[in-house]
């Protein structure tokens, strides 16, 4: 074999060792670039004398021509594969059955917000959306809770690894009442809002989670008495419900933000939970220690607040016994509701 059909074979092998385009080019450029070994020859052609220069030329030609076919092929080739590769990975089945995308729905838990919200906006309750972490001033103390009041362990409160500007620590809101004093500082009366909202206690089992929801209502103005609770009340359960067959009470109880306390109960005077007094709500009277801390004067305002579960009253208005469904995520549950 001559040095040219060796230079070819060269070629050849360099090139089909080469396994992806860019070594290919590197290899082109050892034969074919400017320094390459058959661009050498060809400059070697000079010094010939001109019989020589023509035959030894055509040979190098010639040597020349076959490497840039192999090297043709080679590209080709390598094109090839990599089209081949990209084609198999984007590959699909079409006789895979098709993906269906259903429609999202709303969570039984919101829709009952949303119901709270649109029956409370009909009688003229504004409607307030406030933060889930409180600082402990907002949800404790202006609340006229003492400073050992044992709502604030840390058995009952999550805590959160951050100080407010007293230096006290930050709080995951264990209710939604915070919200009164935020809105009322903020607002001149008469104030008559709601505040729907997310809620946390330390607390899980069938009937608690450690994440619930709250609606919180506030009234205050001149005259407003336990008698418009009442009427206020009673009038959102029986739209709420859909039902007058319903009669409530209001059972003394205590919270330090309220006097008179109240628990409100509720039953159903037909259906399937009939004659049962199912409890439903906290409320009273606004204490006259928070009406100050909202910055009015408790001599001339007065009023009511209740504080109602949203898991409560999705339970009772579609008759799920354990609350932790409602948080599991499972379809088969949550698409009865849409
Ligand atoms: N914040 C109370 C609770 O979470 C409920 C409540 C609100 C009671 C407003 C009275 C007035 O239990």
């Amino acid at each position: 074999m001559n040095t040219l059909d060796e230079l070819v074979e060269q070629a050849r092998a360099a090139f089909a060792a080469a396994g992806a385009p860019a070594a290919l080019e590197n290899e082109k450029a050892r034969f074919l670039g400017k320094t390459g070994s058959v661009t050498e020859l060809l400059k070697g052609l000079a010094k010939l004398a001109p019989e020589e220069k023509r035959v030894r030329g055509a040979q190098i030609n010639a040597a020349k021509e076959a490497i840039e076919r192999l090297l043709a092929e080679r590209r080709r080739a390598l094109a090839d594969a990599e089209l081949d590769a990209r084609l198999a990975l984007e590959s699909i089945d079409v006789t895979l059955p098709g993906r269906k995308r259903s429609a999202g729905g709303i969570h039984p838990v919101i829709r009952t917000w949303m119901r709270v919200e649109e029956i409370f906006r009909s009688i003229g309750f504004d409607v307030a959306d406030g933060p889930e972490i409180e600082t402990d001033w907002y949800n404790f103390t202006a609340l006229n809770n003492p400073e050992n009041h044992p709502a604030r362990s840390m058995q009952d409160t999550f805590y959160v690894d951050a100080k407010d500007s007293e230096g006290k620590p930050l709080l995951l809101r264990t209710h939604t009442s915070p919200m009164q004093v935020r809105y009322a500082r903020m607002h001149k009366p008469p104030i008559k809002v709601i505040a729907p909202g997310r809620t946390y206690r330390v607390d899980s089992d069938a009937t608690h989670s450690p994440m619930f929801h709250q609606v919180e209502g506030l009234w205050i103005d001149e005259q407003i008495s336990f008698a418009d609770l009442k009427g206020v009340y009673t009038d959102f359960l029986r739209r709420f419900f859909e039902s007058d067959d319903l009669r409530v009470r209001f059972r003394p109880s205590f919270f330090p933000f309220t006097e008179p306390s109240a628990e409100i109960d509720m039953m159903f005077t037909s259906g399937p939970k009939k004659g049962q007094w199912l409890e439903i709500s906290g409320a009273g009277q606004v204490h006259p220690a928070v009406v100050r801390n909202f910055g009015l004067d408790a001599e001339r305002y007065i009023g009511f607040a209740f504080g109602s579960g949203l898991e409560r009253l999705t339970m009772l208005r579609y008759g799920v016994d354990d609350l932790r469904l409602f948080f599991e995520g499972d379809l088969r549950f949550l698409q009865q509701f849409n």
